[in-house]
Formats: structure tokens, C-alpha cells, sequence
């Protein structure tokens, strides 16, 4: 079923609303707290509106995370059943450290259209819109993936840009990269915004690539699935307690590559504000007593855009 248009506007203040509950904790050194405020934030603005709501992907279960967690029901109950993905503060460190990159980020579809997965890892690949569908693959030697992207953009492999976080547990992938001349973008979180890079070339990057998280996963795939790009992502259930959750959730290929379509079924719409700024959107700015937000919002139905928002500083 497709997504009501008037709820692009709700969510969008949804982000908006919980990435200006934390920039009063930008800088502070305190990722909790900053992370608190806008998860405080994002479930009081959720259970407001007149939806009939849960979480599928969030902030661990129950029993673990006091906030948003998945399963948890949202909204007054009456309107459409939808499910929502969240991550109210996306770059915990960012917002801490004043870096740029930290986002306040929502996703939903009709009930039954996004992933429920627990909080655990992702593998990842995703390109853009240009690049045919089968030419790169999450199995494929990431030579394969380059040099098959390089020749459908008649590119040299010095010419490619990959980007991937620079985590010790991708020393492989980096130091091949690094044979093959590739240009790296190599980020220190927001994964999220690293997938997003491949929707335009205006951020110059061809391939995002490598573990990240679970959720960031579903979150980018929702957006992503609007830019027509390409994403697969395979979970990482490595411990015992990770695999007993995944089977609780009905996941029973525990070794399953998921296409997007898998991922995200139907009409979704995403929304991602900037808490500080970064390479999708700006920051929050407080400007003659008013919180001016900038959002990217997806519609898979309808639309693509940046709005940009203001609040009364009360
Ligand atoms: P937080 O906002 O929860 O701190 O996540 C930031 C992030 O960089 C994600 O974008 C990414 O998916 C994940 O952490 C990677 O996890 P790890 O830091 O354990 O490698």
C-alpha cells in the first residue's frame, strides 16, 4: 500500500524536532546525552501523531534499551499501521566531538514492508542508479566490483572513488583498494551518509562498501531504493545471543545476501536532518531565536528534496 503524501511533512519534523532537542549537546564530549535527547525527543513527537506504529528496527530490544526499541508500538493508534526504522542520533561521536556528519534519521513503510532485524552488523555494498544491476555484487573479489564499475564508467581504477569506514576489521579491503589505486573516502562513522554518497556524482563517490551497522543499513536502503540505486547487505550474527535473536525474529538463513527489495518492500518514505552539518544536508542553526533545520527527504512514491525548516526557539 502506498504512503499517504501528508506524512512526509510529519516526519520530517519528526528529524527535525530531535536533531534540535540535541544540538544543545553538540560538543559536550557526552555521546549519551546527546543520544538521549534526541531519542526522548523523536518517541514523544512519534506518539503523537495518529498513527498506528512500531518499531523494527531500533535501539536494541526490550530488555536492553530503555528507548525506542524495536517492537515497541508508536502513535496514538489510529491511523495507517506502519513500521518505522530509527536512529534518532546517527553519529553519536559527531555530535559529541562538534564533527560534521551526525544525523537525526527515520524510515518507514506499510506494516509488514521493512526488515525486522535485531542491533547487530551489516556487510554492505551499494552503487548508483547508473551502474547495471548486475555488475557489481556483494560475492564478487572487490577487484571484480571495481573494475566492473571503472569499465561501465569508462573510468580508469584511478579515477574510482570507494567509500568504507576505516575500521581495523577492513584492513583487507583498504590495502586492496590501495593496489588497485582506487581513491578512497575512508569515514570515521555515519555510515548512513556513506551509502547515500553514491546517489549523486556530485560527491564523487562510486562504491560504498564494507561492515557497518545493521540499521544504518535498513535506513540507507530505504533512501537509496528511492534513488534507484543499487544495495545488498548481509547481517553478521556472530554470537550466540545474536543468532538466537535473529531466529526469534524469524531470520533462519542466518548466511542470507539481501537485495533492497528484500529489505525494503513497497512505498517508504526517509528522512534524515542534520544535527551538525555534512555532506547531505546543514546543521542546526539557531538564528533571531529560531532553530533552522535542513532535511533530506525521500518518497519512493513521489519525491526527492531538501527542505529546509523553522522552529521557534521556546
Ligand atoms: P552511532 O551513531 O550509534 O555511534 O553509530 C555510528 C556508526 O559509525 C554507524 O554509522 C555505523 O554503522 C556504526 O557506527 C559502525 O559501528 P562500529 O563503530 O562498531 O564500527
Amino acid at each position: 500500500m502506498d504512503l499517504d503524501k501528508k506524512l512526509i511533512d510529519n516526519f520530517v519534523n519528526i528529524t527535525s524536532k530531535a536533531a534540535i532537542a540535541c544540538h544543545k549537546y553538540i560538543g559536550k564530549n557526552d555521546k549519551i546525552i546527546a543520544d538521549k535527547a534526541a531519542t526522548d525527543n523523536m518517541r514523544d513527537n512519534l506518539n503523537k501523531l495518529n498513527i498506528d506504529g512500531k518499531v523494527v528496527i531500533g535501539e536494541g530490544e526490550l530488555d536492553e534499551a530503555p528507548m525506542l526499541y524495536i517492537g515497541e508500538k508508536l502513535g496514538t493508534g489510529i491511523g495507517p499501521k506502519i513500521d518505522i526504522a530509527v536512529d534518532p542520533l546517527e553519529g553519536t561521536n559527531f555530535a559529541a566531538k562538534n564533527l560534521p556528519g551526525a544525523l537525526s534519521v527515520i524510515a518507514i513503510t506499510s506494516e509488514g514492508n521493512l526488515f525486522h532485524a535485531p542491533e547487530t552488523y551489516m556487510n554492505k555494498l551499494a552503487v548508483g542508479k547508473d551502474i547495471p544491476k548486475d555488475a557489481t555484487d556483494l560475492d564478487f573479489t572487490i577487484e571484480k566490483n571495481i573494475k566492473n564499475i571503472a569499465d561501465f564508467k569508462n573510468k580508469n581504477l584511478s579515477d574510482i572513488t570507494a567509500c568504507i569506514l576505516d575500521r581495523p576489521r577492513h584492513k583487507k579491503i583498504i590495502e586492496d583498494l590501495k593496489k588497485m589505486k582506487v581513491n578512497l573516502k575512508l569515514i570515521s562513522d555515519g555510515d548512513v551518509s556513506g551509502a547515500l554518497l553514491v546517489t549523486d556524482d556530485k560527491y564523487k563517490v562510486d562504491i560504498f562498501l564494507g561492515i557497518g551497522g545493521g540499521p544504518e543499513g535498513v535506513l540507507a536502503a530505504s533512501a537509496l531504493d528511492a534513488y534507484e540505486c543499487k544495495f545488498q547487505g548481509r547481517f553478521l550474527f556472530k554470537t550466540k545471543e545474536d543468532i538466537f535473536r535473529a531466529k526469534k525474529m524469524g531470520i533462519n538463513d542466518l548466511d542470507k545476501k539481501y537485495e533492497l527489495n528484500e529489505i525494503v518492500k513497497g512505498d517508504s518514505i526517509f528522512c534524515a536532518t542534520g544535527i551538525t552539518r555534512g555532506d547531505l544536508v546543514k546543521g542546526v542553526t539557531l538564528e533571531n531565536n529560531k532553530y533552522i533545520t535542513e532535511t533530506l527527504f525521500t518518497h519512493k512514491k513521489s519525491i526527492i528534496k531538501k527542505v529546509k525548516k523553522e522552529f521557534p526557539n521556546t
